[in-house]
């Protein structure tokens, strides 16, 4: 074989070239085609097989465990772009309020099915670090699972945290995701100790990925900063929510530039917001991005303070 070979993908396309492994790219917006991570994904010995024989079961809820940086989003991408080549529906949950696949940051989140990069539906947690969220993946995680749909496969994407807090909240993912298949990448004792209340769980244990890159501080605050400025970027405008329409769930007052999430009478969050001002008799003025404002009944405080620049602070609410 002579160049790469390409296989069609809806939204994304993958290249898979003998010299370089397997290439996943995304069509942006404005039409350009830029790699996903703008790095290759070069499947390890064994995912390969995985995959296949996840596809072949028929797909399922797959939840995808390992510790930091063992490979977790990108055996999901890898699994997603597989279900792709089939013309499989898939629809990706992703659990990790931190290092997003999709959507902002402090949320758990899902995709529309087949377009894994396009949100579909979002939960607050108020804050981007995992030993925090376990009460908003508590409330959220079942709400977000519930919609998923009539994909063929719901791949589940986790934060590493796996020992300390990082157990409960394994615990209630797994609770909530109620996964009919666990992928286990790598050796941490921590995983062990997870799964011990689920011995009757189908697991799949696979090698971490050799490849996969250690992403330092700096380099996932930026990652959170990037994914922040893509939520409220260009689509973000200033607006007024009155507050006898909509509650402030709480007793401390709003802070300019806390982060909130905007939820419907139902509970469900809308979106994402920045609180700009103090509320005064008008309302609270908060920077969201294109929503319908009027169906907003409860504004959620987050434990995060956003600057202009997209850095996330923590302010202490607890
Ligand atoms: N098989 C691979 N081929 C190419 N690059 C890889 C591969 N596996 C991982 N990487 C790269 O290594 C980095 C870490 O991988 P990845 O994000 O998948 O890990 P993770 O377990 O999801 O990390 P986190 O715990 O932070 O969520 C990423 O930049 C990713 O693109
Ligand atoms: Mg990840």
């Amino acid at each position: 074989m002579n160049g790469p070979a390409i296989f069609g993908w809806a939204g994304p396309l993958l290249l898979l070239s003998p010299a370089t492994g397997l290439t996943a790219f995304i069509h942006t917006p404005q039409g350009h085609w830029m790699t996903v991570d703008e790095t290759e994904i070069r499947l390890p010995a064994g995912w390969q097989t995985a995959i296949e024989q996840i596809l072949a079961n028929g797909g399922g809820r797959v939840l995808v465990l390992g510790a930091v940086d063992s490979g977790k989003s990108t055996f999901c991408r890898a699994l997603m772009a597989a279900a792709d080549r089939r013309a499989c529906t898939y629809t990706l949950v992703d659990t990790d309020p931190g290092q997003k696949m999709v959507g902002p940051p402090a949320t758990l989140s899902r995709s529309q099915p087949t377009t894994p990069d396009r949100l579909a539906a979002i939960a607050f947690v108020g804050t981007t670090s995992a030993a925090e969220a376990l009460s908003g993946v508590r409330q959220g995680l079942p709400r977000l699972m519930k919609h998923h749909g009539q994909t063929t496969l719901t791949v589940i994407n986790t934060s590493g945290l796996l020992s300390g807090r990082g157990r409960a909240l394994k615990a209630t993912v797994i609770d909530a995701a109620r996964p009919q298949l666990i992928v286990v990448l790598g050796d941490d004792p921590a995983l062990d100790a997870i799964l011990q209340p689920h011995r009757r769980l189908p697991v799949l244990r696979l090698a971490a990925s050799p490849h996969a890159r250690r992403r330092g501080r700096n380099e996932r605050r930026r990652a959170r900063m990037a994914a922040f400025a893509e939520y409220f970027g260009e689509a973000a405008h200033a607006v007024t929510l009155p507050l006898k329409c909509a509650r402030w769930q709480g007793d401390r007052e709003p802070i300019p530039r806390q982060l909130v999430g905007l939820a419907d009478q139902n509970g469900q969050d809308r979106a994402l917001g920045v609180i700009l001002e103090r509320p005064d008799q008008s309302g609270v003025s908060l920077l969201a991005p294109e929503c319908d404002i009027s169906a907003i009944r409860l504004l959620r405080p987050g434990r995060l303070l956003l600057s202009e620049s997209w850095e996330a602070m923590p302010i202490g609410i607890d």
